[in-house]
């Protein structure tokens, strides 16, 4: 992208895969003069019990320092435990005693980075139990106590409203909307539910075109809130990047009659 420049709004990144690899660094730093950039961080885990990685959170503000991203965000979830660093994006029950960790934990974050945290609502494949209020409700309560931002992935309310069977319309209803920064959209894949014979589970594999669904609750979505700045999420079973760039334009293009506060659609 360097060295044709296509044609995007801004682009999206995991800190991460440059964090251990000077060379991509410069590359990331390179990039970041031509196109404004999106800090999307798989590592931070403000939902573990235990403490945030400051280590890790200082590299990520190092990094960010270097290419002034747009946004700084990560999921609603946990993926640590003590040094361990799990390769999933892990549930959280929503509880008080969840919320208070959590705050803390986002506090810590928006403290260490400088910058605004944007915390996204994850794919949902549990729940629990004793969970004692709502995921609109659990993420309208951090905003208030921590003022941060929300990413709203509305691949993830398609493909939790369908495992969890609750009403994807309705999810976005109650979704704390003015605290919405920044938008995603992501393929899922369908697959044989193997506690339940016959019907389907949906992963969030952003391993494929964005499904019909996903597109009619992104333009749902637009019309109750407005226009955000969107992100294709198309990270494995990669297509060309004109493919790629297509699905961005259709965001664009759904976005088009609704007012754009801040930025255009744009992909990774
Ligand atoms: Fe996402």
């Amino acid at each position: 992208m360097v060295a044709t420049r296509p044609r995007a709004g801004w682009l999206e990144i995991h800190p991460e895969n440059f964090l251990a690899n000077p060379h991509a660094a410069e590359l990331l730093v390179e990039l970041s003069a031509n196109y404004p950039i999106s800090v999307h961080t798989v590592g931070i885990s403000v939902g573990s019990a235990g403490s945030i990685d400051r280590w890790h959170l200082k590299r990520i503000r190092g990094l960010a320092d270097r290419i002034k991203p747009i946004f700084v965000s990560g999921h609603l979830a946990w993926s640590t435990y003590r040094n361990e660093y799990l390769n999933d994006l892990l549930p959280l029950p929503y509880t008080e005693e969840t919320l208070r960790l959590v705050a803390a934990h986002i506090d810590e974050v928006q403290n260490t980075l400088g910058r605004p945290y944007l915390i996204e609502n994850p794919a949902s494949y549990v729940t629990f139990q004793f969970s004692t209020m709502n995921e609109a409700d659990f993420l309208a309560e951090i905003v208030l106590r921590t003022g941060c931002q929300l990413l709203c992935d509305v691949s993830n309310v398609v493909v939790s409203a369908h495992n969890m069977g609750f009403d994807p319309h309705q999810y976005i209803d109650d979704f704390p909307s003015h605290a919405i920064a920044e938008m995603h959209l992501g393929g899922f894949t369908p697959e044989e539910d193997e506690a339940t014979p016959g019907s389907e589970v949906w992963i969030d594999t952003h391993a494929a075109a964005i499904d019909r669904r996903s597109w009619d609750l992104y333009a749902y979505t637009l019309q109750r809130f407005g226009a955000k700045p969107t992100l294709i999420e198309w990270d494995n079973e990669l297509p060309s990047l004109p493919a790629l760039l297509r699905e961005a334009a259709y965001a664009e293009e759904i976005a088009r009659a609704i007012p754009m506060e801040t930025g255009h659609a744009s992909a990774h």
